[in-house]
């Protein structure tokens, strides 16, 4: 019933971060540079370039008093989560380092090089603007924005993968990017890598936390395990929150209990799955997330991931006879079909004092990226801890063990993602 895509193996990029912390509310104090990493260095090397970077800061930060620096937010993409942002954005307190200078739908674009004011309409001033989108004059306004004590941080809010190919043209003009969008860090390594190339000629950063459980801090925590010097061991957990609902009610630890395919439409009519159920239950969206994690991971093999996640192991939950199912109203009234396939897996799993959960695993130790159907025992947090649409994540750290560092919470919704963006934004004051 189940069908794997290919596993190819693929090149770990290297890396850099660099780590800020928002040590205090002031404007006018330099941010303090708390740590420094740079993949495929040896650690005494990763440590020097710290400390230097470090002492930099420190002395920046005692011999004078730093003007405030403003912070030129160009916001691309206003739909659920981008309209959100600028919201948050709009009601951060005063005295706000950052000037709304451009937004952009696929269509139209505003661009107020002196900034809107939080109080405007914006969604009817861009509705009325007669200046068409276009990446050429958004590159070069933007690029010349770009000088000392202004930063320039492009939100990329769209789920586009064309916007996502410009990331290193963007950076390699020193304009930041910040994104809740997967594709460029989920796609074939030529991009990330580009990605990688740009910050590391420019200095510029690129920030995907909402990429990974939207709101909840799992790159960044990923990325401070690994800048502190900790081995990750496996990192497992429930990344989609559409198939964590669907798992959550169809396999509660019983033998009986709703259809999957009732469990798929209530799902839907919730509006937790895309409008293609489909397009939820092929798992593309959790080996996305595996593929982002697992190239923050320096012990993952350069040749692991080649096509990102088109690399991971990844089971589909679409039976074969529906994988060519043209909308999803056709494919909810084909599934009840194979509810049976579903109801034996149930039936076994409880038999054995199991659940059924769709997970992701990143298993370093043994190499692979895999994002599957598995069973989990009823006392297990994914049996017992989870509600809702929740997302879960442990990592399994030479720290962490045997007991996991775990991280829970809502994984999808427009409010959290674009905390998740904004906290992305407020790393780069
Ligand atoms: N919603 C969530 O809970 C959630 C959670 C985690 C991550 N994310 C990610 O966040 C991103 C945004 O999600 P969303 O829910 O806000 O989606 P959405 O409501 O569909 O909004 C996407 C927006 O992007 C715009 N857009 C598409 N292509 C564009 C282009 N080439 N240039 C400029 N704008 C373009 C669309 O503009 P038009 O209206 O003109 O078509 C639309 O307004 C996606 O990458 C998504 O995967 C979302």
């Amino acid at each position: 019933m189940f069908r794997w895509y290919s596993t190819v193996f693929s090149p770990v990029l290297r890396h850099r971060h660099r780590y800020h912390r928002w040590s205090n509310r002031l404007w006018s104090a330099s941010p303090t540079l708390v740590f420094s990493a740079q993949y495929h260095l040896p650690r005494a090397q990763n440590l020097h370039f710290s400390t230097s970077r470090a002492m930099t800061s420190t002395t920046h930060a005692q011999s004078s008093v730093t003007p405030p620096q403003t912070v030129c937010v160009a916001v691309v993409g206003v739909g659920l989560v981008g309209s959100e942002f600028i919201s948050q954005l709009q009601h951060f307190p005063a005295p706000s380092p950052f000037r709304l200078v451009l937004l952009a739908s696929s269509k139209k674009l505003l661009f107020a090089p002196d900034g809107l004011a939080p109080t405007v309409d914006w969604q009817a001033q861009l509705q009325s603007s007669s200046t068409k989108h276009d990446y050429a004059f958004l590159t070069r306004e933007l690029g010349a924005l770009v000088r000392p004590g202004q930063k320039v941080v492009l939100v990329d809010n769209t789920s586009s993968e064309d916007v996502a190919r410009l990331y290193p043209s963007w950076l390699k003009l020193g304009i930041d990017v910040v994104t809740p969008n997967k594709k460029a860090f989920s796609g074939e390594a030529g991009l990330f890598e580009g990605i990688l190339a740009a910050c590391a000629e420019s200095g510029a950063r690129c920030l995907n936390e909402a990429t990974v459980g939207a709101g909840l801090p799992v790159v960044s925590t990923l990325k401070d395990l690994v800048a502190t010097g900790d081995k990750v061991v496996k990192i497992e957990g429930v990344f989609s929150g559409t198939m964590s609902y669907i798992f959550n009610n169809f396999s509660t630890g019983s033998a009986d209990g709703p259809s999957f395919s009732a469990v798929v439409k209530t799902a839907r009519e919730k509006g937790y799955t895309e409008p293609h159920p489909g397009d939820d239950l092929n798992g593309a969206d959790v080996a996305r997330k595996l593929a982002i994690l697992a190239r923050h991971i320096p012990a993952i093999p350069r040749t692991l991931l080649p096509a990102g996640y088109a690399s991971v192991q990844t089971q589909s939950l679409v039976p074969a006879a529906l994988a060519t199912a043209p909308d999803g109203d056709a494919f909810l009234a084909a599934l009840p079909a194979h509810d049976a396939d579903f109801d034996a897996l149930r039936r076994q799993a409880a038999a054995d004092g199991a659940v059924l959960r769709f997970v992701g695993v990143v298993d370093v130790e043994k190499g692979e990226v895999r994002a599957e159907l598995k069973r989990y025992s009823n006392t297990h947090p994914f049996a017992t801890s989870l509600g809702g649409s929740d997302n879960i994540i442990m990592f399994h750290t030479e720290r962490y063990s045997p007991r996991p560092l775990i991280i829970q919470g809502a994984g999808a919704g427009a409010a959290v993602t674009a905390m998740g963006v904004m906290s992305d934004l407020l790393k780069l004051v």
